[in-house]
Formats: C-alpha cells, sequence, structure tokens
C-alpha cells in the first residue's frame, strides 16, 4: 500500500466543510509572542550569540521557536499515520480500538499546536522528521512498537515535558500539558502490547531494522547541536572555527549532547536486555562527539560540508 506519512494541509476545496467534521474549535493564533526563551536553547550566556546583532539574533530566535513547532507538527502526523498503520495491523480488537483512540489524539494534538505556527508546510520536512516517516513506513507491527510506540514516543514524552517547562507562552504550555496525558499513554501502551520479554541479541540480529534504527539514532545525538550551530554560524560569515568552539562550549554542546543520550540510552534499556545494552556502551554507542569533532561538521561561511543524517536529536527536537 502506497502512502504519504506528512501531508499538505488546505489543498481541497472541501476544506472548510472537512474542517466542520472534525468537530475542533475554531482555531485563533496568538499574538506574535515569542514562544520560547533563549534559556531554552542554551544561548543567552552565550558571548558569541550575544555579540551577533539585535537584528540577526532577534531573527534566528523566532526561527529556532518556530521551526521547534512545525517539526512537532511533522511529528504528529507522523503520529496519526503511525497508528492508523498499527489500526489497520493490528492483532485483536483491543490493540485496534487502542490504534484508532491513539490515532485520533495524534490528530487533535496536531490541531491543538497549528495556531501557533504561521504558516503549515505539509512538503518541507527536517531530516528528523524524514527519518521518523521512513521507520513509520519500514516497520512492521512489532518493530513499530518497539521503534516507535516505545523508543520515539518516550522521546517525544521527554521532548514535550522540556517545551512545557520552557514555553514563555500561557496557552501552549496548557496544550503541552494536555499533549502529555496522551503521550504518556501512547509510550506505556507500546510496553503493555510488545508481549515479550526484551529483546536478546538474537532477536535484534533477526530484525537489523531496529538495530540499525536504534544505532542511527545514538550517532545523530552524539553529534550534539549541530542544526543550532549550524544556523548560528550561517546567519554571520565573520564567525571561524575558533568562535565555532567557543560557541559550542558555551552552549554546553558536550553536556547537552550527553544528557540526551542516557535519556536515549534509558528507553533503549526498556525494551534491549541489560546484557546487550552493556555491550553496545562497551562498544561505544552511547559516546558523545568532544567539541572539537562537532565542529568539524558545522560549515563556515562557503564550506560546503554536509551535516550527517538527524535522528531524535535534532537540536530542536532534542
Ligand atoms: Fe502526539
Ligand atoms: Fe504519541
Amino acid at each position: 500500500m502506497k502512502y504519504n506519512v506528512v501531508l499538505p494541509e488546505k489543498d481541497s476545496l472541501s476544506h472548510e466543510t472537512l474542517q466542520k467534521l472534525k468537530g475542533y474549535p475554531e482555531r485563533k493564533s496568538p499574538d506574535g509572542e515569542t514562544l520560547f526563551s533563549e534559556e531554552f536553547f542554551g544561548i543567552a550566556n552565550s558571548e558569541v550569540w550575544n555579540g551577533l546583532s539585535q537584528d540577526v539574533r532577534g531573527r534566528i530566535h523566532a526561527e529556532l521557536s518556530e521551526g521547534l513547532l512545525k517539526e512537532t507538527l511533522h511529528i504528529e502526523m507522523a503520529g496519526m499515520a503511525y497508528a492508523n498503520k498499527m489500526g489497520l495491523l493490528s492483532q485483536n480488537i483491543d490493540q485496534r480500538q487502542v490504534f484508532c483512540e491513539f490515532a485520533s489524539q495524534e490528530s487533535r494534538h496536531f490541531e491543538m499546536i497549528c495556531p501557533f505556527v504561521s504558516e503549515i508546510d505539509g512538503q518541507l520536512e527536517s531530516e528528523f522528521s524524514q527519518f521518523v516517516s521512513g521507520i513509520v513506513k519500514k516497520a512492521n507491527f512489532f518493530e513499530g512498537l518497539i521503534l516507535v510506540q516505545t523508543t520515539l514516543e518516550g522521546w517525544g514524552l521527554h521532548y514535550y515535558q522540556e517545551l512545557q517547562k520552557n514555553c514563555n507562552h500561557e496557552a501552549l504550555k496548557k496544550v503541552f500539558v494536555e499533549i502529555l496525558k496522551d503521550e504518556a499513554k501512547h509510550h506505556s501502551g507500546g510496553l503493555a502490547m510488545i508481549e515479550k520479554d526484551k529483546l536478546t541479541d538474537r532477536d535484534l540480529f533477526e530484525s537489523s531494522f531496529v538495530y540499525q534504527t536504534l544505532t542511527t539514532m545514538a550517532q545523530s545525538i552524539a553529534i550534539g547541536p549541530l542544526q543550532l550551530a549550524q544556523t548560528v554560524f550561517s546567519a554571520d560569515s565573520q564567525l571561524g572555527r575558533a568562535e565555532l568552539q567557543k560557541f559550542l562550549r558555551e552552549v554546553e554542546a558536550v553536556e547537552r549532547a550527553e544528557f540526551k543520550m542516557n535519556v536515549f540510552k534509558r528507553l533503549v534499556s526498556k525494551v534491549v536486555q541489560p546484557s546487550v545494552v552493556e555491550a553496545w556502551q562497551r562498544e561505544g554507542m552511547f559516546k558523545v562527539l568532544a567539541e572539537s569533532e562537532m565542529a568539524n561538521l558545522v560549515s563556515l561561511g562557503t564550506e560546503q560540508i554536509h551535516l550527517p543524517k538527524q535522528g531524535p536529536s535534532a537540536d530542536a527536537s532534542l
């Protein structure tokens, strides 16, 4: 079956009619306030950041806030597609009903965030949301429970907790509180439906997709806040490598990546046997890059360095 995970909005003549059928209250956009503080992005006390002109800082700050929410919308769209797919693949009526409920909750999350985004772009996906879409399309029922329902939904739960704690806007903060109640159920529902012990070496050998996807997630966390660094350093061609390393130190890039890696490791430990997690630890799967290595991945001025594929760490996203 061919289908798209991310879809455009308002491209049909029946949009107004369908909007009524959804039965949601009318969307009301908030006035142009900044939704997330500079502290949230870890840049408030950075000398490199504060050395940029006010105009540039204002533009990047708005871009970061908006990017964060747009990515959230893509994730919710992926959640709708995922829950519908899992509903079709369900093996009993309980599972099907659960996934029908989850699909409707993801749809409501999408609707609640929409008013806070200036324009909903159903085409331009970030690398992170492309990565998630790829998992949704490829995973079978069991792989979906491991990768999406438990790991990514668990990651999403942590993500929304951070957004809720750091949001400046009261109405949006309330939206995150609502979403969090559902996301906690989505994550724990995955654990409840797995119906087998934690994954062994043999299971992971048999499902190389699970192993490869978890490895890609770990690698994308290990590279640190690249998108943030790239956005800031693309804005001013005068900034060089020394400033880049200073910036990464000031935003505590390594510590932040380590914190996220620990969240990821805890999630992996819920579905993979401890002996396997320990072996991965010894092999360096959960090791984050040093500042200088992170700096090598950011392009300055006219340099052309391609960012590695992003996983769940896309800084805005986590
Ligand atoms: Fe959601
Ligand atoms: Fe969810």
